[in-house]
């Protein structure tokens, strides 16, 4: 079976009741090999942006009210079969719905506050990584063939749609965007990704 990489969030009320020592130790125990992590409080704008796809939603306001509470911690986890790996551990969206040992189970209270999220597809994966992560901040050990298909697809996609909104901070072979595109950032690291880019520094399209 293929290694995949997931992006893992451990919510606020998870990281608010001190569980994440054992939720990471659980993972680990799961045989999750983390590949980047960090502490993060969420701004309304950068989790209205991760939840989009849920933008229509009646629990939308509630669940970017809920993210953007406290911080949250999140990690690139990378295992055999990651994606449904990760599913099974933590269990269903509703830990009461949730199997017994899972994490949501676990530490989750209710649908909302249900203690992580996790990535449903390899692709999606690819996305919420590049959305919290620089390249420069992922090990890049043990890449999958699955993955680095996805990863490459996804550049190619991003140089006409969301890359465009960045045109910086995106590695990418494909002609620059204009000026007016690459002064949104695109993710939470776009900025910093930014002021590192030196070849976009010099004002040439990135490699
Ligand atoms: P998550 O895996 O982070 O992806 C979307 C989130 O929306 C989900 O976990 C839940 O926390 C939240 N969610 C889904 N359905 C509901 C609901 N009916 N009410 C409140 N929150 C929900």
């Amino acid at each position: 079976m293929a290694k995949e990489r997931t992006l893992s969030i451990i919510k606020p009320d998870a990281v608010e009741k001190n569980h994440a020592g054992k939720i990471i130790d659980h993972l680990i125990g799961a045989g999750f090999a983390i590949k980047a992590m960090k502490q993060v409080h969420l701004s309304k704008s950068v989790a209205e942006g991760f939840y989009a796809v849920h933008a229509a939603r009646p629990f939308f306001g509630e669940l970017v009210e809920f993210m953007t509470r406290s911080p949250v911690i999140v990690m690139v986890l990378e295992a055999e079969n990651a994606i449904q790996k990760y599913r099974d551990v933590i269990g269903a969206t509703d830990p009461a719905q949730a199997a017994d040992g899972t994490i949501r189970k676990l530490y989750g209270a209710s649908k909302g506050e249900n203690a992580m999220h996790g990535s449903d597809a390899v692709e999606t994966a690819v996305a919420e990584i590049s959305y919290f992560f620089a390249g420069s901040e992922v090990q890049p050990k043990a890449l999958s063939p699955t993955w680095v298909a996805g990863e490459s697809s996804r550049r190619a996609a991003r140089c006409g749609v969301e890359s465009a909104a960045c045109g910086i901070c995106r590695p990418c072979s494909a002609a620059p965007r204009s000026a007016a595109a690459r002064s949104t950032p695109c993710s939470p690291t776009c900025a910093s990704r930014r002021r590192a880019c030196p070849t976009r520094a010099r004002g040439s399209p990135s490699t």
